[in-house]
Parts: structure tokens; C-alpha cells; sequence
């Protein structure tokens, strides 16, 4: 689907279609959002990433406007929410975990009543072109072949794929999708990761969630490192996996290889030679003129995982249930994964 673009909305120029500052959320004891200044620009595909229990679920409902921050503020396509939610969020489509729908309806039958429901349906809408845009929805998240059978027998994949198609329904310039793929097999993960791609490049901004780190890899653009309720880092992925300044040289020769580079090599293992050295081409032709054969090259390039392992605490998909409910300080001592801040 392409979003036509409409007088107002947020355009690639426009500068940040999400802003927050300080925004802080604190459940009794718990921060579970502590002091985020995020900014999203316009025409990204954002990834919001972290552990389980590091806040992102808060921060989306924060935005949308489901649950109020106990401090800072948040604006969406311009915006403040909660305050200008009823101008805002007919404009973005939302998916939070568990996407809602009426269980004894069909799935398409759920769309239509949603679509009745919003600012762009209503009595006017000739019931041809709501049927359309259901149908095409459907389309889109790979459900237009649904049968009749109600959504409480659906399975998990296909209720996350008609949450998916909800949020798409009225075209927003703005999609904002908790762990989207949650539920997916990996054959569902790759079409909707190639919707969304397809959305972005039809001037959709996506900003998504997820504590997988191959699905944010894989899809966006930019990320937001989320840590303990703390955003530790937002960058842009090309910077991020720019290139370290290392090449990996494959070789059924390494010893020959490594003589012949000496001091530019760092690392070996197997079959593998692994030299500083900007200029891969020249160091191909190089070993190759000197009777070493070359299988592979490789320009080495930190994965997001080196990053996420460098600047979080966590580092690492998981949640450690020893903490529960207990203090930081308590934990002081321990240097597994921290992933929860409580106040004491
Ligand atoms: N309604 C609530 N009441 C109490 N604590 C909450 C509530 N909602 C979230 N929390 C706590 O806030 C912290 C952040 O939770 P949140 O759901 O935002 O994390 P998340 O990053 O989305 O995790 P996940 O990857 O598991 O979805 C957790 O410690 C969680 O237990
Ligand atoms: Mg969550």
C-alpha cells in the first residue's frame, strides 16, 4: 500500500514525527520508563529494542496514549499526547501486544466494523470502497483467502497478521507496532518485514519493538536501545555495522597467508585470516600474485549483537526472574543481565 500523502502530514522534511522528553513511567515502585528523550525522524523504519521488561511496551503505550507517564512529555506527528489524542491517533496505526478483536466474528468481518468505527468511515463511505479497503488490508498481512470461521479460531500468526491489517486499515502516515512478529513463523516474519519495507518506501514511517534482535537487524533503519527503562543508545544502523576496518580472508592457505601479511593479521582460526587493512580489492590481488589462493572476502562489520553486548547492561534476550521484585541493590552484587530499575 502506498499512503497517499495528505496536506499535513508528517513528510520526510518535517522533522521528528515522534518526540519525547523525559518521559518517565513509574508502576509503585517500578520505573518502568525512566527519563527517555527519543526522537524518531520522519521516513525511518525505527526499532525500538530491548530485553524483556526494558520498557518498550510502556514507551508505545505511553505514546498512543493508553497509559499516562508519571513525568516528561511526548509529542506524536507534532502533536502532545495524550491531550491531542483524538486528532493523532486517526492518523496511526498501532498494533500493542495481543492485537484485540471481536472472538466470534470473522476476521473480516472485524475489520469492517473498525473501519465503520474510524474518522474515514462513518455513514458517508459508500460501502464499495470500505469493502476495498478491507479487502485490501487482508491482502497486505496474506489473509485474503480467510475463510468464514471466527477469530477465537484463529491461530496465534493469523490474529497477529489481522492486528497488523487493523493498523493498516485507514492508511496512516505513522505505524507504530509492538513486537509485530510475535507468533510468526519465519515464512510470516519475511512477508510482513517486505509489507513494511514496501510502507516505508511509500513515505510510511514505522517505528517497531522487539526484543529480537535479527528482526530490528533485518528491517530498520535506525535504532533505540532501550536498557533498565533507559534509552542507552539511538543510532543509525549504517553507522552501527560500518565497516570495523578489518577483513576476513578465507583460504585453504593460511599459514601461507599469514607469512605473507605478517604484521597487518589480528586473528586466526580454521581456514580464515582475519588482517587490518582498508583496501580489499588490493589485499585480494596481493595474495593472490603471491600464489596464496583466496576463497571468500569478507568486509568485517560489527553485528547489532557486538553493539547491544557493548552498551547494555543486559546485552543479551532475556529476563532474569530472580529479580522480581527485588531491589537493585540487592542485586549489586551479581553481574547477570539487568533489565527491571526499581525504586526503593
Ligand atoms: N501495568 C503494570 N503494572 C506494574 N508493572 C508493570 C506494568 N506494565 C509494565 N510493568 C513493568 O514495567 C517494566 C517494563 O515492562 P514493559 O512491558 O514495558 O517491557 P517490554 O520491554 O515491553 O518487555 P517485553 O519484551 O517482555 O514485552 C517491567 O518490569 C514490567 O513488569
Ligand atoms: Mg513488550
Amino acid at each position: 500500500m502506498n499512503a497517499p500523502r495528505v496536506p499535513g502530514d508528517a513528510g520526510a522534511d518535517d522533522g521528528p514525527v515522534i518526540r519525547t522528553e523525559g518521559l518517565t513511567k513509574r508502576f509503585g515502585r517500578i520505573v518502568a520508563v525512566d527519563g527517555v528523550d527519543l526522537q524518531v525522524p520522519a521516513g525511518s523504519r525505527f526499532g525500538l529494542l530491548g530485553p524483556n521488561g526494558s520498557g518498550k511496551t510502556t514507551m508505545v503505550r505511553m505514546l498512543l496514549g493508553l497509559v499516562h507517564a508519571t513525568s516528561g512529555t511526548a509529542q506524536v506527528l507534532g502533536e502532545p499526547m495524550p491531550r491531542a489524542a483524538a486528532s493523532v491517533l486517526p492518523r496511526v496505526g498501532a498494533l500493542v501486544e495481543g492485537p484485540a478483536a471481536w472472538p466470534g466474528l470473522p476476521g473480516r468481518s472485524n475489520l469492517r466494523m473498525l473501519d465503520a468505527a474510524g474518522t474515514r468511515g462513518g455513514l458517508l463511505v459508500r460501502p464499495g470502497a470500505r469493502r476495498r479497503r478491507v479487502e485490501e488490508a487482508l491482502e497486505q498481512v496474506g489473509l485474503a483467502g480467510v475463510d468464514r470461521r471466527p477469530v477465537r479460531a484463529y491461530s496465534l500468526g493469523m490474529r497477529q497478521r489481522l492486528g497488523i491489517a487493523a493498523a493498516l486499515l485507514r492508511r496512516p502516515p505513522l505505524l507504530i507496532l509492538d513486537e509485530p512478529t510475535n507468533g510468526l513463523d519465519p515464512r510470516g516474519i519475511g512477508e510482513i518485514r517486505r509489507l513494511l519495507v514496501s510502507l516505508n518506501a511509500g513515505g510510511t514511517t514505522v517505528v517497531l519493538s522487539s526484543h529480537l534482535l535479527s528482526e530490528v537487524e533485518a528491517l530498520c533503519t535506525r535504532i533505540g536501545l532501550m536498557d533498565a527503562g533507559r534509552l542507552v543508545l539511538t543510532e543509525d544502523m549504517d553507522v552501527l555495522r560500518a565497516p570495523t576496518g578489518r577483513v576476513i580472508v578465507h583460504t585453504p592457505d593460511p599459514d601461507a597467508a599469514a607469512r605473507l601479511l605478517g604484521g597487518v593479521v589480528e586473528e586466526r582460526a580454521g581456514t580464515t585470516v582475519t588482517v587490518r587493512a582498508d583496501d580489499p580489492a588490493g589485499l585480494n590481488a596481493h595474495l593472490v600474485s603471491r600464489g596464496v589462493a583466496v576463497t571468500g572476502l569478507e568486509v568485517e562489520r560489527r553485528t547489532l549483537e557486538q553493539v547491544v553486548l557493548q552498551r547494555s547492561g543486559s546485552g543479551a534476550d532475556r529476563f532474569d526472574p530472580a529479580r522480581n521484585g527485588r531491589s537493585r541493590a540487592a542485586d549489586d552484587d551479581r553481574s547477570g543481565p539487568s533489565t527491571e530499575r526499581i525504586v526503593r
